[in-house]
């Protein structure tokens, strides 16, 4: 059976790193256009890295959790892809082996001229100065708002492609992202885990609703998953 599991920051959240959205979300505490958007960096560019570099540190010292764990877990009896909008490497520390990152990665860099240029990153902190092989500056590999999403195409291939659709901890607000369950075939079994599942999933009737979070949600599942 292959399994897609399509994840959002409220994965993270018991990692301890802020979801975007809701209470003391990370964009209550900052605007998208001046931290996230090309504009901004265009603008500001310690700004941008300096949130970046906040964030990357954050996720450095955070640890995947259970539900980061089960899912990669999963991979013993099953054909698992994960495709997920979060730029932390959670589910790559936990050891999952096959995934989409969506909205990028955290932990490298690009060229600002040329988006295949892309690196690792050294420790927590991008700078000014820091420079690509073309001599110019290194921006964070992240997929901006108002930017193309370059894996999207690859991610709706492989949601055409399951035979289970799970769901975790997004508010499945951000398109083209949210957009992905609609490639899904009708007939394949799609489950929501989320606290706020049943406010989240009122376009989605076919969907099945666990309110729950990810920890106790997502073990659960690959335990029955794992047994069947
Ligand atoms: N377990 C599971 N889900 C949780 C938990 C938890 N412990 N805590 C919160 N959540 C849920 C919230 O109920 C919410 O539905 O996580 C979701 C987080 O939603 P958002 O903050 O909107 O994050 P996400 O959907 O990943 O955002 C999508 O938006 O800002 C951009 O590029 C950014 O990739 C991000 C995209």
């Amino acid at each position: 059976m292959h399994i897609v599991i399509f994840t959002g920051a409220g994965i993270s959240a018991e990692s301890g790193l802020k979801t975007f959205r809701g209470d003391h979300g990370l964009w209550e505490g900052y605007r998208v256009e001046d931290v996230a958007t090309p504009e901004a960096w265009a603008r500001n560019a310690e700004l941008v890295q300096e949130f970046y570099n906040i964030r990357r540190r954050a996720i450095l010292e955070a640890q995947p959790n259970e539900a980061h764990k089960a899912i990669a877990l999963l991979e013993e009896k099953h054909q698992v892809t994960v495709i997920t909008q979060n730029i932390d490497n959670l589910h790559e520390r936990a050891g999952s082996t096959n995934i989409v990152h969506l909205h990028g990665l955290i932990t490298k860099s690009q060229s600002s001229i040329d988006p295949t240029l892309i690196y690792d990153i050294d420790g927590w902190e991008l700078k000014i100065g820091d420079l690509c092989e073309k001599q110019s500056q290194l921006r964070p590999h992240v997929v901006w708002f108002g930017e193309a999403v370059p894996m999207i195409s690859i991610a709706i291939g492989i949601c055409k492609q399951a035979d289970l659709f799970i769901i975790v901890g997004t508010s499945l607000q951000v398109y083209p992202a949210a957009s992905l369950v609609n490639y899904v075939p009708s007939t394949t079994k799609k489950i929501l885990i989320d606290p706020a599942a049943d406010q989240l999933n009122k376009n989605y009737e076919e969907i099945i609703n666990v309110s729950a979070k990810a920890c106790i949600g997502v073990p659960m599942l690959v335990k029955e998953l794992l047994s069947s």
